[in-house]
């Protein structure tokens, strides 16, 4: 059959190398990749929001399966496009990708379906939101609505921090009309751990639990980033808390969509916290993490194809995913400034000898190909080097050690990666 990915990080690398190694893949594009993502699939040059250009893409193409790799796309109606044009699209329709877009939308699911979460109230007025954070007190959590490139959320460790983030949103408007409702909750203590699972409407079929590591700097410090490593199985998810994740949350999520008419048919990634009085839902992504979804894919031992269409035909029920019964590692190599300003276009070299074991890939999140073949950096988070092993610590020392075979000044990486786990 012939598959298009869409979209160009390390998800998309992770996403093209599981698929292009299955038995069912007689042609993969992928739009618009990147220079990693070429040895595995024919690059597309249309960008991932561009609906109009990839619809027309896949029909001209004969495509038989779309794989969208991140949100933006999915909330602008992709797939329904697709469906609409009879080619069966992995990922959900506009209506139930609102469940990452809209954090209220979420929070009245959760109220619906009687999942746990975070208490929580939402504000469009700015009165109305400063008196609710004055009788809470702090510490107290402010969200944008709708999708504010992981910009919308304040953990507030004050009431004056939590004043001003209501001000930012709603009488400055930072945020845009996503920042025009506010949600505002109970901040959740305990341990955050992420959780995947497939959907095909009704059905379930759970993946796997990951932990990532979202601040730039080592022991979590300095600013927010899309994620600098990423390790799966975290180790504080045995098997009854599984099973409690998937009982308590996510199959009342599955349902409660389909009680709404929205089913849900692609990927949950669900943010979870793991309170003491046990895991409640921070936030859904209705896509892969990246890099948690290069950690999953090392582990998958199954092909992924079958679980992708069976998720499109309403058919999860007869799939029965293998796993590697071991651990993964993702170590991602961000260049020099980054989230920050920082320049594109430095050299990469090292990486066919940092790739050179079966238990190790480098998966590419931001590389072009430049003049006489060489890899330049292309963004800020640019590699995702990622290795699997018995345990943790053996996955982590070969993640590190091609980290090191690689030869990039213009690059950095945090060093302390599942170093805590
Ligand atoms: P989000 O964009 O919803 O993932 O939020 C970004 C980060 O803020 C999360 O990964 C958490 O570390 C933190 N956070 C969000 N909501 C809460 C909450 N209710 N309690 C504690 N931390 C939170
Ligand atoms: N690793 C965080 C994310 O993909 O949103």
């Amino acid at each position: 059959m012939r598959i298009l990915v869409v979209g160009s990080g390390g998800r998309e690398h992770a996403l093209c190398w599981s698929i292009a190694a299955s038995p069912l893949c007689d042609a993969l594009f992928c739009a618009p990749g990147n220079a990693g993502i070429a040895q595995e699939a024919t690059l597309v040059d249309i960008a991932a929001e561009d609906v109009d250009g990839l619809v027309a893409f896949a029909k001209r193409e004969s495509i038989d399966l779309v794989v969208v790799g991140p949100e933006a796309p999915l909330v602008l109606g992709l797939a329904d496009r697709l469906a609409e044009a009879g080619i069966k699209a992995f990922g959900p329709s506009q209506k139930a990708a609102e469940l990452e877009g809209s954090k209220a939308f979420m929070k009245a699911l959760c109220d619906a379906k009687d999942i746990p979460t975070a208490a929580y109230r939402t504000f469009t007025e700015v009165d109305a939101a400063k008196a609710y954070v004055r009788a809470k007190g702090a510490p107290i959590v402010i969200k944008a609505d709708g999708l504010a490139t992981g910009k919308g959320v304040t953990v507030a460790s004050t009431v004056e921090q939590a004043e001003a983030a209501i001000d930012q949103a709603l009488t400055d408007q930072v945020f845009g009309d996503a920042g025009s409702v506010l949600v505002i909750e109970e901040f959740l203590e305990g341990p955050e751990i992420s959780y995947f699972a497939l959907a095909d409407g009704k059905t379930i079929l759970p993946l796997a639990s990951a932990q990532d590591y979202k601040r730039a700097l080592d022991n979590d410090e300095g600013p927010n980033t899309g994620g600098m490593g990423a390790f799966s199985p975290s180790p504080l998810v045995d098997t009854d808390l599984e099973r409690r994740i998937l009982k308590d949350i996510i199959k009342p999520t599955v349902e409660g969509l389909a009680e709404q008419d929205v089913p849900f048919l692609g990927v949950l990634y669900a943010g979870l916290v793991l309170t003491a009085d046990g895991p409640k839902l921070l936030e859904y992504n209705v896509r892969f993490g990246d890099p948690e979804c290069q950690v999953l894919m090392m582990r998958l031992k199954s092909d992924l194809v079958p679980a992708l269409l069976a998720a499109c035909d309403g058919q999860l029920k007869k799939i029965d995913l293998r796993w590697y019964d071991d651990s993964a590692v993702c170590v991602v190599m961000a260049t020099n400034g980054y989230p920050g300003p920082y320049e594109k276009g430095s050299i990469i070299k090292g990486l066919s000898a940092a790739d050179g074991s079966d238990v190790v890939t480098v998966f590419h999140a931001a590389t072009r190909q430049g003049e006489d073949h060489r890899i330049e950096a292309h963004g800020g988070r640019v590699l995702g080097v990622t290795a699997h092993g018995d345990d943790l610590a053996t996955a982590r020392d070969l993640a590190y050690q091609a980290v090191d075979q690689i030869d990039w000044p213009e690059g950095y990486c945090r060093k302390d990666i599942a170093g805590s786990a």
